[in-house]
C-alpha cells in the first residue's frame, strides 16, 4: 500500500496506472472506523484500486468547532487500510493542499437550507470544495459516501450532476453498533454514560419509522416520538429533530413523499448525527 502525503506524489502514483485500472476513492477524514471500511470494502468489491484520502479539512469546520481536538490516529489508519487492501491513501498536508492565498469555493445552493446546513453555515461549502479538489486529484471512477451523513451525500450527488463530474456516486448504508448507534469517529468523545443515553437517537428513529409503517403520516407526530425518546435521555441539547423531503431536504408537514428522518443531537460537547429513510 502507498502512502502518498503530496498532490504531485499521488499525481506520479496515478499516472503510472493503466486504464482499467479505475479507481473507487473514500474521502475521510481519518480515525477510521467500521463504518469508513464498509465504504472501503464496497469499493473493494467492483474497483480495481481502492484509494482512501485522510483529511482533516479545516474549511468545513466552523470557528467554535472540533477541528483541533478532531481525533488524528494516522498509524492505527494506515494499518487499518492495509488491512483492507486499500492500494493508497492520499494524505495531504493542509499547507500542501491550500495554498496560503487560497480562494475558490464550490456551493450546491438550495439543499444546505436545512438539517446541518442550517445549524453549521458554511459547511458544506468547505465539504464540496474540498470533495472537488480531491476528485480533480484522485481521479476517481466512483466514489463511496455514508448515508451516516445523508445531507452531504446528496449534496455531492447534486454537485457531481450539476457540474457533469465523469464518475460514479455511491451511497453505503449506515453501520451501527448492535446498540444501534451510528458509528462516527466522534463517538470516542463520549463517557460510557452519554454513549449508552446516546442510543435514544436510533431508537427514536427506528420507533418513528415503526409508525411511520403503520400509516402514520404526520411530521409533527412522527417527530414527537423522536423528541420523546430522546429527551427521555437527558441530552445536552437538540440541535435538530426534522422530517424532510429526499428531494429537496426541505422540511415536510405530511410524508406523501420519499422522505428523511433526521437529526443532530449533543450529549456534553459531542454532537451526533443520525437519520432513516423513508420510502
Ligand atoms: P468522515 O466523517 O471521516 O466520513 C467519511 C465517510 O464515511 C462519509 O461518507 C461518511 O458518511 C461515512 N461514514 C461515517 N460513519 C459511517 C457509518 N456509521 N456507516 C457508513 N458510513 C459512514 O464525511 C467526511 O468525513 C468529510 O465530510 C469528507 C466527505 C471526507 C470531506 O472532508
Amino acid at each position: 500500500m502507498e502512502i502518498l502525503k503530496t498532490i504531485a506524489d499521488y499525481r506520479q502514483w496515478r499516472k503510472a496506472m493503466t486504464p482499467d485500472q479505475g479507481v473507487g476513492f473514500v474521502p475521510t477524514m481519518g480515525a477510521l472506523h467500521a463504518g469508513h471500511l464498509k465504504l472501503v470494502a464496497s469499493s473493494r468489491g467492483r474497483d480495481p484500486l481502492t484509494v482512501v484520502s485522510i483529511f482533516v479539512n479545516p474549511l468545513q469546520f466552523g470557528p467554535a468547532e472540533d477541528f483541533a481536538r478532531y481525533p488524528r490516529p494516522f498509524d492505527e489508519d494506515s494499518r487499518l487500510c492495509r488491512e483492507a487492501g486499500v492500494a493508497a491513501i492520499f494524505a495531504p498536508e493542509a499547507s500542501d493542499f491550500y495554498a496560503p492565498d487560497f480562494s475558490t469555493f464550490c456551493e450546491v445552493a438550495g439543499l444546505d437550507l436545512h438539517l446541518c446546513g442550517a445549524a453549521r453555515p458554511g459547511h458544506f461549502r468547505g465539504v464540496c470544495t474540498v470533495v472537488l479538489k480531491l476528485f480533480n486529484i484522485v481521479q476517481p471512477q466512483r466514489a463511496y459516501f455514508g448515508q451516516k451523513d445523508i445531507q452531504q451525500a446528496l449534496i455531492l450527488k447534486k454537485m457531481v450532476r450539476d457540474l457533469s463530474l465523469d464518475l460514479e456516486m455511491e451511497i453505503v448504508e449506515t453501520l451501527r453498533e448492535p446498540s444501534g448507534l451510528a458509528l462516527s469517529s466522534r463517538n470516542v468523545f463520549l463517557s460510557p454514560d452519554e454513549r449508552s443515553r446516546a442510543t435514544a437517537l436510533s431508537r427514536g428513529l427506528f420507533l418513528a419509522r415503526e409508525a411511520w409503517a403503520k400509516g402514520g403520516k404526520s411530521a409533527a407526530a412522527l417527530k414527537g416520538i423522536m423528541r420523546g425518546e430522546i429527551e427521555a435521555s437527558s441530552p445536552t441539547r437538540i440541535d435538530y429533530i426534522e422530517a424532510v423531503s429526499q428531494s429537496a431536504l426541505a422540511p415536510l408537514d405530511t410524508l406523501d413523499v420519499p422522505a428523511v428522518l433526521a437529526l443532530a443531537v449533543f450529549y456534553g460537547k459531542t454532537r451526533l448525527i443520525d437519520n432513516i429513510l423513508l420510502g
